[in-house]
């Protein structure tokens, strides 16, 4: 048969083989992987590259609305769904899952919808949401969030901080209770919301409100007090848990004890964890606002602690946790041009930098292998957010999403070279080796060798299916 597009002479790289083969496509679709492909209507030639699943980027902020009455004033974040989907392109991302969230007082139902609308016709990748509940009354409870999920939103995140966000322990088991009944699976943000009040009123009264203050008022001990309360109030009604954002060793060690008494526990990890420090926070002026995320990153001993739990499989998935502001009076320094910590918006971007940043810190250094590599950045992703085996995986019947990979390429990290409306990278100046060259997006090339090629508008929703976590024989996998 004649083929669409035929990926020639490439190694393929999986969650759990490498081998050399051909893929034809057709209507989108893996239609094949064999020896020798002959027939094709465009051929690609992949000799020497790496043909790997697209990247399946499961943690990023994109066209958030902020809560009302922040302390940083509605920082407005600088990627929408058009230029967040192309920067993820260009990374060799071609799935993004975004947070579609509740403000207090609002519905669920209508934050979602409006989230559609700030979506559709603007993605060159495909999208799907993870549902944020930040007000969970008995009509978001039993009527918004049971419609939500049986109509394909299915992946809902609560905060345990953020004064406009957290949840009491109480109300994060009625949302438990709601994904228990629904099969959803739920992600937490762990931190101590009193704790870190505590903390950050003493540091205001003594005037130290430089960014490095931000970490001082969430050391990793408030991690570490949320994340085993968290899996406790999850063993309560009996639902899996995600916790995103890992940030270091000592909430791994709950993770870890949770999962040896037989909880389905996942961890997230994200690149600023790996490569930044508190001494990033602790630069001249307001610079150090450019590494201020949420937990902070810590020190060489977490850095070390989070590579020993991806090697080992503590850590199952590696998202870039891309929270868009820029270095302005728009995003980080909206309340003013010496905002104490308090008031300076909370993430950094990296959307496009995720995949260059594993692969060259992790499979090129030797502490992880391709699988892994593959694993972490796209496959546990899909099947854990119920989109496997459409995504996330080379496999007939598959949609064809690929990256093309450059295993050899040198790069150096560099803002202007990346297509984020961003106007800082927190990871200027890192050489990375292995970068994507050709990324393909069911079927279709959407960036190729630097050049946008697909049209933003072209990606499509995703309903999420049942994630894995709820499935027995992959419960076993998880734990
Ligand atoms: O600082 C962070 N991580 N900001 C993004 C929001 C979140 O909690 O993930
Ligand atoms: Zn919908
Ligand atoms: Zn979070
Ligand atoms: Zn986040």
């Amino acid at each position: 048969m004649t083929f669409e597009l035929i990926i020639r002479g490439g190694t393929i790289a999986t969650a759990s083989d490498v081998f050399k083969a051909d893929i034809g496509i057709q209507d989108g679709r893996i239609a094949t992987i064999a020896d020798r492909l002959i027939d094709g209507l465009q051929v690609i030639d992949a000799t020497r590259k790496l043909v790997l699943p697209g990247g399946i980027d499961a943690h990023c902020h994109l066209d958030q609305p902020q809560a009302p009455g922040l302390a940083s004033k509605g920082a407005r974040m600088a990627d929408g769904f058009c230029s967040g989907s192309i920067s993820a392109a260009f990374g060799g991302t071609t799935t993004i899952l975004p947070f579609c969230v509740q403000h207090r007082g609002k519905s669920l139902t209508a934050a979602v919808a409006d989230y559609h609308s700030r979506a559709a016709g603007q993605t060159v990748g495909d999208y799907g949401f993870h549902l944020i509940v930040s007000d969970p009354t008995p009509v978001v409870l039993e009527q918004e969030l049971p419609a939500l999920i049986r109509s394909g939103h299915t992946s809902i995140k609560v905060y345990m901080t953020y004064e406009a966000m957290r949840l009491s322990d109480r109300q994060i088991l009625d949302v438990f209770e709601t994904a228990r009944q629904e099969k959803a699976i739920m992600l937490i943000h762990a931190e101590n919301h009193e704790i870190i009040g505590w903390l950050a009123d003493r540091l205001e009264r003594a005037g130290q409100t430089r960014p490095v203050d931000h970490a001082r008022s969430r050391p990793i001990a408030v991690e570490r007090e949320a994340t085993h309360r968290a899996v406790t109030l999850a063993e309560i009604p009996g639902v899996p848990l995600v916790f995103v954002h890992v940030s270091g060793g000592e909430p791994l060690e709950e993770i870890r004890r949770a999962r040896a008494r037989g909880h389905v526990v996942i961890a997230e990890t994200c690149p600023q964890y790996l490569l930044l420090t508190e001494r990033d926070l602790d630069m001249p002026g307001l610079l150090g606002a450019k590494a201020m995320c949420s937990p902070p990153p810590r020190d060489a001993q977490a850095q070390a602690a989070l590579w020993q739990r991806i090697e080992d499989g503590t850590i199952d998935i590696f998202n870039s946790d891309h929270a868009p502001y820029c270095f302005d009076a728009e995003g980080k320094l909206k309340a003013g041009p010496d905002p104490s910590f308090r008031a300076i918006a909370n993430g950094v971007p990296g959307l496009e930098t995720r995949l260059p940043i594993l692969f060259s810190e992790g499979v090129v250094k030797g502490r992880i292998d391709l699988p892994r590599f593959v694993a972490l950045t796209a496959t546990n992703n899909a099947k854990l957010y119920g989109l496997h085996p459409r995504k996330g995986s080379i496999v007939i019947g598959a949609d064809a999403d690929l990256v093309l990979w450059d295993p050899d390429r040198r790069v150096t990290i560099t803002n202007d070279i990346l297509h984020h409306n961003v106007d800082y990278t927190p990871f200027e100046g890192l050489e990375v080796q292995g970068w994507p060259e050709t990324v393909i997006s069911r079927g279709e090339i959407i960036v190729d060798k630097g050049e946008l090629k697909g049209k933003p508008g072209r990606g499509r929703f995703l309903e999420q299916d049942t994630s894995s976590a709820w499935k027995k024989r992959e419960i076993e996998a998880w734990t």
